[in-house]
């Protein structure tokens, strides 16, 4: 099937020239339609930046090159007045501040028609409804009364609701989700996961959803993608990967998990720490954290071993994980 978006050679530079970080390096990805795909990683890992680099929001000094092909049309080529329009309405964007992403000024009823009066302008099909519906559709409680409000007026839950919502208004072929729910109450987060399901069902859209909880990741998506220092180090399907990762890092991930066994909870931290992007070591940049790391690890950059159909990783030890 034909990719809905296909990332080639995608890499993010930021800072001076004579010392740049690379924040997102020599990245390949595709994403299917409805298809849904996990991000995980550490902090600082680069998750972010690559999202930011597709939806163009990031900042003018970043230095991006590489394709990102999105239903056919090169998005790092389009101008911005094309790319505004592609925006909220072919591809959308939940974040992990609802706040900064509603207008303070305008009630949440008013928000959520702009989102509808968009669509109907496109000539799209529209379930009747409004503003009123498109709340309840995300199990808001009282949308009656929270359309006459503002957004200071609604929890932090409520209001990322109410992005989903208008998320799902805009019926987007791609939403990406950078950390939707790591400012939420345990309670909503599932809730608000369950969602991008239903958007995947009834608007037929792709979500690519970046957490760093890994077992939302297990639950929701069809496919994982693990980054490390700007690079993906691991990809394939979300149970494949779970029952059987192949690279240390991912295997030093899943094992940070909480397990509980009896009464007893127990974790692993990945000991070490996320390497400086501005200095970089010339091989794998896991190789000093790696319990299995030889001399080549650190000397030289891992090759791309494929594992199965559509299951990747980037290591000098692919063979041994088997
Ligand atoms: N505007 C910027 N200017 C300079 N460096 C930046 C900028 N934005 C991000 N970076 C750097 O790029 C790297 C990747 O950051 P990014 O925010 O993409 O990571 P992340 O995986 O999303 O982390 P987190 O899990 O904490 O959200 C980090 O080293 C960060 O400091
Ligand atoms: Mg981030």
């Amino acid at each position: 099937m034909e990719p809905l978006l296909a990332i080639r050679g995608l890499n993010v530079r930021f800072g001076p020239s004579e010392r740049p970080v690379p924040a997102v390096a020599d990245v390949d990805l595709d994403v299917a339609p409805q298809e849904i795909v996990g991000i995980a990683g550490e902090s600082g890992s680069g998750k972010s930046t690559l999202c930011g680099a597709i939806m163009r929001t990031l900042v003018r000094t970043a230095r991006v090159s590489g394709e990102v092909m999105f239903s056919g049309r090169s998005l790092l080529t389009l101008n911005d007045g094309e790319m505004a329009r592609l925006r909220g309405r072919e591809l959308s964007m939940v974040l992990q501040n609802p706040m900064t992403s509603l207008d303070p000024l305008y009630t949440i009823g008013n928000q959520v028609e702009e989102v509808l009066r968009e669509r109907r302008r496109d000539g799209a099909g529209l379930r009747p409804g409004g503003a009123i519906e498109v709340l309840r559709r995300v199990h808001l409680t009282a949308p009656e009364l929270r359309v006459r409000q503002y957004p200071h007026q609604l929890s932090g839950g409520m209001r990322q609701r109410v992005l989903v919502g208008m998320a799902t208004a805009a019926a987007p072929k791609l939403l990406i989700a950078d950390e939707p729910t790591t400012a939420l109450d345990a309670s909503i987060q599932d809730e608000i996961l369950i969602l991008f399901r239903e958007l995947r069902e009834t608007a037929g859209s792709a979500v690519i959803i970046v957490t760093h909880d890994l077992s939302a990741i297990r639950r929701l998506s069809d496919r994982v993608v693990v980054m490390y220092a700007g690079r993906i180090v691991e990809e394939g399907p979300t149970g494949e990967v779970f029952r059987a990762p192949r690279h240390p890092y991912t295997r030093a991930l899943l094992a940070s998990l909480p397990r509980i066994e009896g009464d007893e909870v127990h974790l692993e931290p990945i000991p070490g720490q996320v390497p400086d992007l501005a200095s970089l070591p010339p091989g794998c940049a896991f190789a000093a954290r790696c319990p299995v790391a030889k001399d080549i690890c650190r000397g030289q950059r891992p090759p791309e071993s494929v594992v199965a159909d559509r299951h990747r990783l980037f290591c000098w030890r692919a063979e041994e994980t088997a």
